[in-house]
């Protein structure tokens, strides 16, 4: 069973920010099944640099939408971005000193939590701004 479901209400109306989300939830359901089928420890951890990478990235885009539409929100958007790089990295961390299965778990329920409270909230309202602001 995938970690993260893909639900049309998680769209926000820029195609190159839904085409990301998608290909993001996508990697993320490939390390999961790939952490379940027992992958080994360097294979997991270029998954999780690989998804490191792809949500910086993802993340950059998202915010140079924001700034171009000038958002009132950007900076708490911004803020819960950070934290959650932030996160990343201290489970990626934990993961590299061992203990893995724990911090795999982490990663996995981590992410999933995030990124639906993300996905509902903070990308949700700049949805709705983008909408209400089709003329820009
Ligand atoms: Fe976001
Ligand atoms: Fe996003």
């Amino acid at each position: 069973m995938p970690l993260i479901n893909w639900r049309d209400d998680f769209e926000i109306g820029i195609e190159e920010i839904d085409h990301e989300h998608q290909e993001l939830i996508t990697l993320i359901n490939e390390a999961h099944s790939a952490l379940q089928a027992g992958a080994d420890m360097p294979s997991v951890a270029a998954f999780f640099g690989e998804i490191y990478a792809r949500i910086s990235a993802h993340f950059a885009l998202e915010e140079s939408v924001m700034r171009r539409l000038r958002y009132a929100q950007t900076e708490a958007h911004k803020a819960e971005h950070e934290e959650l790089l932030d996160g990343i990295r201290d489970i990626m961390d934990g993961y590299e000193r061992g203990d893995y299965a724990q911090y795999q778990e982490l990663l996995a329920t981590h992410l999933e939590t995030w990124f639906t409270d993300h996905f509902k909230n903070q990308d949700a309202r700049l949805h709705r701004f983008i909408h209400d602001h089709e003329h820009i």
